[in-house]
C-alpha cells in the first residue's frame, strides 16, 4: 500500500460536514454549483483502493463524503483507513459495490470484466466512475480490446446496467495528493460520460477532490484523454486542457 502523504491535514472539513449533514436533511443534496459542504455527503464505494483509488478516496473523505475502500484482503487497508479517519472504512469489493450512490473502479483494466460480472447486481443503476486505463504493455485481452475499439466503446460493455463515466485516469496519484485544492488555477480533470446526471455527479466529485472538471463529451470522446495523449498526466489547468483539445 502506498502512503498518500501531504503537509497539512484536514482543516474545516469536520465543521463543513456537520453543516452538510444538516443541509442534506433539508433535501439540498446534489445541487449543481454548490460545494460538498453545502450539497451534503455521498457514499462512495471504491473497488481497487490502490495508488489512485486510495489517493482520490482520501480527498473525498476530507471533503466530507463517506468512503468505503475495498480490497480482496481488506486487512491490508488498515493504514489507509487510519489515514482517512472516521469517514472511511474498509471491506470486500462486493460490499464497496453495494455501498452508497457512487462506485469507483480503480483496479487494473484487465480486472474490469470480472468486476463487472461479479458485482453487477450491487452496481446496477449506479454512477460508476472508472479510473482504470488499459495496460499498454503486456495487457490482457480487455486492455487490447479497449485500445483497438476505444475505451468508451468497450468499458460500458463490461459494466452493463451502470452509468459509466471516465475521470481521474489522466492524473498521477502523487499529483492528486500534492495538487488537490492548490491555490490559483487548479489542475483540470477531463471527464467523459453518456449519462448527463452521472457526468454532473462526477464533475461535483472532481470539485470536491480539489480539481477543476473538464467535460470532454460522451464516452465516444473518452479516447481524447487516453494514455499517450497530449493532456495525459501533464497537470494542465482546465483552460489548458480545453485549448489543447479544442473545446469551447
Ligand atoms: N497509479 C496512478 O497514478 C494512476 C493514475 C490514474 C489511473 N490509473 C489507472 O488506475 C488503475 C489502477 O492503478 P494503480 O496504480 O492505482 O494500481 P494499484 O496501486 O495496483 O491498485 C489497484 C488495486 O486494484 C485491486 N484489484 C486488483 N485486481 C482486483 C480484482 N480482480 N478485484 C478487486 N480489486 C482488484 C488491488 O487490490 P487488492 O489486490 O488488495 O484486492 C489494488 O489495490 C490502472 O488501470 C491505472 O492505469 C493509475
Amino acid at each position: 500500500m502506498s502512503l498518500h502523504t501531504k503537509g497539512a491535514g484536514p482543516t474545516s472539513s469536520r465543521r463543513d460536514f456537520i453543516h452538510a449533514a444538516a443541509l442534506a436533511a433539508t433535501g439540498l443534496a446534489f445541487v449543481p454549483g454548490l460545494s460538498a459542504a453545502t450539497r451534503g455527503s455521498m457514499g462512495i464505494g471504491i473497488i481497487g483502493a490502490g495508488r489512485i483509488g486510495g489517493a482520490v478516496g482520501l480527498e473525498w473523505a476530507e471533503a466530507g463524503h463517506e468512503v468505503f475502500f475495498s480490497s480482496r484482503n481488506p486487512d491490508e487497508l488498515a493504514p489507509l483507513v487510519q489515514q482517512g479517519g472516521s469517514r472511511t472504512r474498509a471491506g470486500l469489493p462486493a460490499d464497496a459495490a453495494a455501498f452508497g450512490e457512487v462506485v469507483v473502479i480503480g483496479t487494473p483494466y484487465d480486472a474490469v470484466p470480472q468486476v463487472g460480472m461479479d458485482y453487477a447486481a450491487q452496481m446496477r443503476g449506479k454512477v460508476v466512475i472508472v479510473f482504470s486505463n488499459p495496460a499498454r504493455q503486456n495487457g490482457g485481452a480487455p486492455s487490447q480490446d479497449a485500445m483497438a475499439r476505444g475505451w468508451g466503446v468497450v468499458t460500458p460493455e463490461l459494466l452493463p446496467g451502470t452509468r459509466v463515466t471516465r475521470a481521474f485516469n489522466a492524473i498521477n496519484f502523487r499529483s492528486v495528493t500534492s495538487e488537490a485544492h492548490r491555490a490559483g488555477e487548479k489542475v483540470g480533470i477531463p471527464i467523459a460520460g453518456d449519462d448527463a446526471e452521472a457526468v454532473r455527479i462526477t464533475s461535483e466529485l472532481v470539485v470536491d477532490a480539489g480539481f477543476d472538471p473538464v467535460v470532454v463529451g460522451g464516452l465516444a470522446r473518452a479516447s481524447l484523454f487516453d494514455p499517450g495523449t497530449p493532456v495525459f498526466v501533464t497537470n494542465m489547468t482546465a483552460a489548458q486542457i480545453r485549448e489543447t483539445l479544442g473545446l469551447r
